[in-house]
């Protein structure tokens, strides 16, 4: 229960300084919520959700991902791309997931 209440406190901390710019850390808490189960935490993909959709989910720290342009990459968010559908129920800024994908490039 505390942990829960200064999560939700940084949560409001990191979203003040969002205004900044991209987060990383608040885009690092929307993708564990909505990407994560697919994706994995560190971007390898999940065998179990590639094999159920019959897709090849790319790596993405590979640099097959990483070259593309922050837009593509929001598109592929907000507007979904080949068996990957959108993702409407990101909280938060695509922007801010945006750059955490980019700190998970090796
Ligand atoms: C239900 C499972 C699922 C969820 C949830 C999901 N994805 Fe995907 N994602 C996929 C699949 C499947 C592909 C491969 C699409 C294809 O090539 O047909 C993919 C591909 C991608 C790609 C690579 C696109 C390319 O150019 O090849 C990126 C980047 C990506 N996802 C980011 C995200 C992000 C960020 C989120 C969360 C906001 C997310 N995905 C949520 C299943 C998912």
């Amino acid at each position: 229960m505390k942990f829960v209440a200064i999560a939700a406190l940084s949560l409001v901390a990191l979203s003040g300084s969002a205004a900044f710019g991209a987060d990383a850390k608040a885009g690092q808490a929307a993708y564990d919520k909505s990407c994560k189960g697919c994706h994995g935490a560190t971007g390898s993909p999940n065998p179990a959700v590639a094999k159920m959709l019959s897709a090849t989910i790319p790596e993405l720290s590979s640099p097959a991902v990483q070259s593309q342009s922050d837009a593509d990459l929001k598109k592929t968010i907000t507007e979904g791309k080949g068996k990957m559908k959108p993702i409407k129920s990101l909280t938060g800024s695509p922007d801010d997931v945006v750059a955490f994908l980019h700190t998970l490039k090796k």
